[in-house]
């Protein structure tokens, strides 16, 4: 089956006279368990809940993997980074994505003597510095520059070099990009991006395939407490079915708006994987479906950059991405990112092509 029909059938309950197709969430915290502490399938939600394993097999389908659902995403990367790495391990970590990677790897994982090597989104630059390496830590395309490195390649290294590669594919998603496929051990997602792409949770998952680490990730969660509520964990099942929906439109309009801007003169850099002269066109056509709805672009300085947001009417200054309302911030304003003062990302979301644009224009005009 496809993966949008897979994306609107994963995890439903089989088809019961009078049952629900999607059952609602589970509110319990205790559940009946008479007897001994395995006697029924779930016993206290710290440890499990009905909604949590729908969703779960839901994902897990998408990726031919076990999930786990957590808390957020930092709550997901944290269980992933946190008990793979000990004292004299090496973590190679792209130094150019999401921020809050490089703060757990320098603030928690430095100081329990964890050797941390920071390296650029960039195939070879990855492959160089695996050597010696315990875990390689990477996310394709980068946020916010939307660099693109090869899974493939960088998974050899790391498995040439004794050490597992996990990949952040909270922008593509498990429809846009699979990297269990192309050799990494396991995938992270913030599902309060792309995945549920409503912008109304905070939710984020892991997907692996080796049991053992399926077993170390669930018992992380349940000594660490990060769980998910039912009704964020339903709201992201009742979510999927639209995915392939949501990151085609997405996708269709940051390219319009990628080719849109690339043709004004005070607009400089323009980044989007789907661009024929993106540097990693190539690479992103090969392991991508969709090349998602980020943007990168500079328009001047920073008050410029702040001129055209205040000057956009449909699409709201706020950061995050992925979701189905375009939105757009200068990124600069968090002082985490390598970026010019005036870069701006771009989520575009799934509103008419024709309209995005014409926003953009209005506002360019007026900045
Ligand atoms: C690529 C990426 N990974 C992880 C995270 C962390 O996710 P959350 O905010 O759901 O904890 C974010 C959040 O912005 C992100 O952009």
């Amino acid at each position: 089956m496809g993966p949008s029909t897979r994306a609107v059938h994963a995890g439903l309950p089989p088809a019961e006279q009078g049952a629900p197709l999607l059952g609602g969430p589970v509110f319990a915290a205790p559940y009946h368990l008479q007897g001994a502490k395995d006697a029924a399938p779930f016993g206290y939600a710290r440890d499990g809940n009905p909604t949590w394993s729908a969703l779960e097999a839901a994902l897990g389908e998408l990726e031919d993997a076990e999930s786990v659902l957590f808390s957020s995403g930092m709550a997901a990367l944290c269980a992933v980074l946190e008990p793979a790495l000990n004292a004299g391990d090496v973590l190679v970590a792209v130094g150019d994505g999401y921020p809050g990677v490089r703060g757990v790897a320098t603030e928690r994982l430095a100081p329990r003597g964890v050797e941390v090597r920071f390296v650029p989104t960039a195939t070879e630059a990855i492959v160089a510095a695996c050597d010696g390496a315990t875990l390689v830590w990477i996310e394709t395309p980068s946020n916010p520059a939307l660099d693109v490195c090869d899974i493939a390649a960088v998974a050899a290294a790391a498995h040439a070099a004794g050490a597992r590669l996990a990949v952040d594919n909270s922008l593509a998603t498990p429809l846009g990009q699979r990297p269990l496929e192309l050799g990494a051990d396991a995938v992270c997602y913030s599902a309060t991006k792309t995945l549920s792409g409503h912008s109304d949770l905070v939710l984020g998952t892991v997907s692996v395939r080796d049991p053992e680490w399926l077993a170390a990730l669930r018992r992380h969660r349940s000594q660490g407490g990060a769980i998910a509520g039912p009704f964020e964990a339903w709201l992201l099942h009742r979510s999927l079915p639209t995915l392939a929906l949501r990151l085609g439109r997405q996708s269709e309009n940051a390219l319009a708006l990628a080719r849109f801007l690339r043709e004004r003169s005070e607009v400089s850099g323009v980044r989007h994987p789907g661009l024929a002269d993106h540097p990693g066109h190539a690479v992103a056509e090969r392991q991508m479906r969709f090349a998602g709805p980020l943007v990168g672009f500079a328009l001047g300085g920073a008050d410029r950059a702040q001129r055209f947001l205040a000057a956009l009417e449909l699409v709201a200054e706020a950061t995050s991405f992925g979701g189905v309302h375009s939105s757009a911030e200068r990124r600069g304003r968090w002082g985490t990112d390598a970026v010019a003062d005036g870069f701006i990302r771009f989520s575009a979301g799934c509103e008419d092509a024709d309209d995005l644009v014409a926003d953009v224009a209005q506002a360019l005009s007026k900045s």
